[in-house]
C-alpha cells in the first residue's frame, strides 16, 4: 500500500486539535524525570496499553492525569514544538490549536506559564516548521460558568495571542447554554468562537451552540445526522464541522472506521474537515488521519482535495464576513 499522504503530502490547516492531546507517552516519561513528578506507569510500554478508552469520560481521566508532568514555560513549549514538528512532516501548514487552561491553573500553573511557554514554540512555528499558528482556549464544560467566566478574565493580559475560544471535556449533562455570558464576553473581547458539540452529545446541543454561543464552527458534530433539519441547516449556512475519524473510533463514537459518516456527511453538502484531536492517544496525526480514511472509506482523491480546501476555508486564516460573503 502506498500511503497517498505519506508520498504526496496535501497542504492542510488542522483545526481541531489539544495541544495536551499531543504528549506522546516518550516525552511524558522524560517531562515526568525533569520535574520529579512521579507517574503511575512503570514505563512508556506499560502507559501506552492503558490507552483503550470505552468512551470520552475513560479517556479524559487519563488525560487529566498525564497533565501532571506540564510545569514550566518549557514544558509548554517542548511539548507544542513536537506536534508543529510532525504536524508539519504530514503537510499541515496552518495549526488552530486547542489549550485547556482549568487543567493547569488547578493544579497551580499559572495562565501566564502555559499561554507564554506555548507561545514560545509558536511564535517561531512558521520560521522553524513552516507552519502558521493560532491559539483558541477552551472552558472545560464540567467546570462551572463561573470558572469559565474567571479564566477568560485570567486571559485578559495574553489576548494577543488567543484568536478564540471554544468548549470540551464530558458533554453530556453539559449544554452549551450553560457558557452563554462566557461565550458573550468573549465575543465583546473580539474572540472568535467555537465548541465541541455532538460528539457524545445530542443534536440539540449543536443547534445551541450555534443560537446561544454564536459558534462560527462545530467541533465534531457528528450527531447532527440524527436531525436532517439540522443538516439542512449547516449545509445552508456553511458551518465546518471539525471531525476526528480515529478519535471517533477509539472513544467508540462509531464502531469501526469503516462505518465512520464522513462519506455520508460529505455527500450532504456539509464542510467538512479532518483532523487528529489528541493524535498522541488516538493513533494519528492528521497525515495519518488522512490515509485512514481514504484506505478505510475508499475515499477519492478529489473528495480528500476538497477535505484539504475545507480546512483552510473553515480557518480563521481569512476574515470570516468575507468568506461567507456577507
Ligand atoms: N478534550 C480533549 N479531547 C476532547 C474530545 N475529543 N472531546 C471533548 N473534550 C476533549
Ligand atoms: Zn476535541
Amino acid at each position: 500500500k502506498r500511503p497517498y499522504d505519506a508520498l504526496m503530502p496535501l497542504p492542510k490547516a488542522e483545526l481541531h486539535l489539544h495541544i495536551e492531546g499531543t504528549l506522546e507517552p516518550e516525552l511524558a516519561f522524560r517531562l515526568a524525570e525533569r520535574n520529579g513528578v512521579r507517574l503511575p506507569y512503570a514505563d512508556t510500554e506499560e502507559l501506552r496499553a492503558a490507552y483503550r478508552f470505552e468512551d470520552l469520560q475513560s479517556f479524559l481521566d487519563l488525560y487529566y492525569e498525564l497533565m501532571a508532568v506540564l510545569r514550566t514555560e518549557r514544558d509548554f513549549a517542548d511539548l507544542a514544538d513536537a506536534y508543529l514538528a510532525r504536524a508539519a512532516a504530514q503537510g499541515v501548514r496552518h495549526a488552530e490549536i486547542f489549550f485547556d487552561p482549568q487543567a493547569h491553573l488547578a493544579r497551580g500553573v499559572a495562565m501566564d506559564t502555559v499561554v507564554e511557554g506555548l507561545w514560545r514554540a509558536l511564535g517561531s512555528s512558521e520560521r522553524n516548521h513552516g507552519v502558521s499558528t493560532r491559539l483558541i482556549m477552551c472552558f472545560l464544560r464540567d467546570e462551572s460558568a463561573e470558572s469559565a467566566l474567571r479564566t477568560l478574565e485570567a486571559a485578559r493580559s495574553h489576548l494577543d495571542r488567543i484568536t478564540g475560544v471554544g468548549l470540551d471535556s464530558a458533554e453530556v449533562g453539559h449544554p452549551p447554554v450553560k457558557f452563554r455570558a462566557v461565550y458573550e464576553a468573549a465575543a465583546a473581547l473580539g474572540l472568535r468562537r467555537v465548541a465541541h458539540a455532538g460528539e457524545e452529545g445530542p443534536p440539540e446541543y449543536i443547534a445551541e451552540a450555534l443560537d446561544v454561543l454564536g459558534a462560527e464552527r462545530i467541533d465534531h458534530g457528528l450527531r447532527c445526522l440524527e436531525d436532517p433539519a439540522l443538516v439542512e441547516r449547516l449545509v445552508r449556512e456553511r458551518i465546518p464541522l471539525t471531525l476526528c475519524p480515529l478519535s471517533n473510533v477509539r472513544l467508540r463514537a462509531v464502531d469501526a472506521l469503516t462505518e465512520h459518516p464522513l462519506p455520508a456527511l460529505l455527500d450532504a453538502g456539509l464542510m467538512c474537515t479532518v483532523n487528529s484531536d489528541d493524535p498522541a492517544y488516538f493513533g494519528g496525526y492528521v497525515g495519518d488521519t488522512f490515509d485512514a480514511v481514504r484506505e478505510a472509506l475508499g475515499l477519492t482523491e478529489d473528495r480528500l482535495r476538497e477535505l484539504a480546501r475545507n480546512s483552510f476555508l473553515a480557518s480563521f486564516l481569512e476574515d470570516d464576513e468575507e468568506r461567507r460573503g456577507r
